[in-house]
């Protein structure tokens, strides 16, 4: 690979996953548009997470991610994200005060709205149209001008993206992520579940431990528990938007992708000679790369040589789905490989994108037995390995929506279709979120003793 990189030198390179613009004229013109917008994240805030997500790399934290498979224009609300923040801070608080371990929070928010696919198209009642790809590119209504790929949508997900962006540097700096607030971030439905019960308990004793500091006049008014850090991420999809949004620090010189802290590369566009590595290695934000049951141990290596030519920690994320029937087997050769390189990655588990299945009743779901499975081996396999389990990427939200089955709350495939309202992938509501963070809590608390 030429080792000249520019914001352009992926249009050189074939780019999977992308739509067929009718109009490539009014594509131009939109990206023209986004390239004059205000970045939506800053260098130095990439950098910090690249310096946060160091300490996950040494075993010092953890790397909590989640968020929405797909976010949409019809589920934004103000209310949607807090909840999503909501449990992503319960999450968090869970794991740092059972788990014993400083977390990492990553929101998959404000930018994730661009889907790969298995099939270029989809067929119902025998008619075939180009499939949905996300609101960034299409409509999720099956006719004909819905599925045409629309330039326009690009600039509406910026605005939306920026809104939401800007509420969560609000909930987390503006006195709503202040740990004195524990109690309030249990959502009502989820407060009378085992689940909701623990995560009262543990609010009590944090509640206690910050009034005792206050009265031994510790700093309990410090920034430490007044705000927290929060970052965000997406999968970079779409190169158009992404190259539109990307900027060179001035302090630095370096490029950044300033459409969110942290970028990943899904499982259908990490081929090595894709546009998709080609953008990604010449930006100096933290990148994921996510590895299914079909990533070769040599393939990865090459990748950390292409993203990560520094093997800098805090630069590299493998966001390992491979379905918790798999995981056992087809991790240890991807540990094994770099170990022996020396490479140095963060390792998170995404227990989602493996364990998919459809209900009788045609709902694609995820039973929360196999995601909590899938982390469990993952936990296993590196313990074994005798390597870090670093983190977990969820597809989650903080609404009470079936689209799981299972969970405290017996989900079954009967109730999908009470509350199933994805645009993709199903995700795990308020209640198992909390369920699953509990688990982890307690083998981290194991593996960090
Ligand atoms: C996703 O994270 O929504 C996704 C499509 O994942 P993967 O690339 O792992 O299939
Ligand atoms: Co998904």
């Amino acid at each position: 690979m030429p080792n000249s990189w520019d914001v352009e030198s992926w249009r050189q390179k074939t780019a999977l996953q992308q739509p067929e613009y009718p109009d490539a004229k009014a594509l131009a013109g939109v990206e023209q548009t986004l390239s004059s917008m205000p970045p939506l994240v800053f260098a130095g805030e990439a950098r910090q997470l690249r310096a946060d997500l160091a300490e996950v790399a040494k075993g010092n934290a953890f790397l909590l991610q989640g968020g929405d498979c797909a976010e949409s224009f019809a589920e934004f609300s103000a209310n949607n994200i807090r909840d999503t923040f909501k449990v992503l801070l319960q999450m968090a608080v869970v794991m740092t005060y059972a788990g014993k371990c400083p977390v990492v929070k990553v929101g998959r928010m404000a930018g994730q709205f661009a889907k790969p696919r298995s099939s270029g198209s989809e067929t119902v009642n025998g008619i075939e149209l180009p499939s949905y790809r996300g609101d960034i590119i299409n409509g999720i209504e099956f006719n004909e001008g819905a599925r045409v790929p629309d330039p326009e949508r690009l600039v509406k997900v910026y605005n939306q993206s920026a809104a939401t962006m800007n509420l969560l540097r609000a909930f987390s700096q503006g006195g709503f992520a202040d740990l004195h607030q524990v109690h309030r971030w249990n959502l009502d439905f989820i407060s009378a579940s085992p689940a909701g019960e623990r995560y009262q308990a543990i609010a009590d004793k944090i509640d206690d431990a910050l009034q005792f500091m206050e009265a031994c006049g510790l700093g309990a008014g410090t920034s430490q528990f007044r705000e927290t850090s929060f970052y965000t991420s997406h999968e970079a999809l779409l190169l158009p938007y992404e190259q539109a949004l990307t900027r060179q620090d001035s302090l630095t010189g370096k490029w950044y992708d300033c459409s969110a802290h942290m970028l990943w590369i899904g499982d259908r566009t990490r081929q090595l000679d894709g546009a998709h590595v080609e953008f990604l290695r010449g930006v100096h934000n933290p990148i994921g790369v996510k590895a299914g049951p079909t990533m070769d141990p040599e393939d990865l290596l090459r990748l950390c040589d292409t993203l990560n030519p520094n093997n800098e920690e805090g630069r590299l994320n493998v966001i390992v789905r491979m379905g918790a029937d798999k995981v056992a087997d087809g991790m240890p050769n991807l540990i094994r490989a770099i170990e022996r390189e020396g490479k140095k990655v963060v390792w998170s588990s995404d227990p989602m994108h493996g364990n998919t299945v459809k209900a009788s009743t045609g709902y694609k779901t995820r039973k929360v037995d196999d995601v909590l499975r899938e982390v469990q081996q993952f936990f296993e396999v590196h313990k074994a390995e005798g390597t870090y389990p670093g983190g977990v990427h969820f597809e989650m939200t903080g609404q009470n929506v079936t689209e799981c089955v299972g969970g405290a709350f017996q989900v079954t495939e009967a109730d999908l279709a009470d509350r199933y309202h994805t645009h993709c992938d199903p995700r795990l509501n308020a209640d198992q979120s909390l369920e699953l963070a509990f688990m982890i809590a307690e083998t981290l608390k194991k593996a960090r003793a």
